[in-house]
């Protein structure tokens, strides 16, 4: 079925002026996107994006990281688009991401692993509707 998935560049992407190169990748694996916009979130908003990983040692570091730079918030539109994404993100720490893979590219560590997708298709609506209105997702 087609789906919507919700991504983010994080600040390594950002930061490094790779975001086009990242979109390539996207686009190559045949997912549209359908919303997307440069964002600086703040850390209460990167603390409510995270919030199923507060219990987590990495929290506190995850949080800073996502709020020191500019991030692009997207929305990614395919077959399967949440699975789809994954596949090219590759796995979360780029040391065990396949070849050709976003994060087998890109990726510098576990935390900079510059893109987050999606992992279900509920917490997928609920990323989207973190950062956009109807009106701005245009399939
Ligand atoms: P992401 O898909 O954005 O979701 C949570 C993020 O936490 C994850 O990608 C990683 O960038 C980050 N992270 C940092 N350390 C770890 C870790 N040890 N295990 C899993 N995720 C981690």
């Amino acid at each position: 079925a087609i789906e919507r998935t919700f991504s983010i560049l994080k600040p390594d992407a950002t930061r490094r002026n790779i975001t086009g190169k990242v979109n390539a990748l996207i686009e190559g694996a045949g997912l549209r996107i359908v919303a997307q916009k440069r964002v600086h979130l703040t850390r209460g908003q990167a603390e409510t994006f995270y919030a199923v990983h507060k219990e987590r040692p990495f929290f506190g570091e995850l949080v800073e990281q996502m709020s020191a730079a500019p991030v692009v918030v997207q929305v990614l539109e395919g077959e399967n688009a949440i699975a789809r994404y994954r596949e090219v993100m590759g796995a979360t720490n780029p040391a065990n991401a396949a070849p050709g893979t976003i994060r087998k590219e890109f990726a510098l560590n576990v935390g900079e692993n510059t893109v987050h997708g999606s992992d279900a298709s509920e917490t997928a609506s609920v990323e989207i509707a973190q950062f956009f209105s109807g009106n701005e997702i245009v399939g």
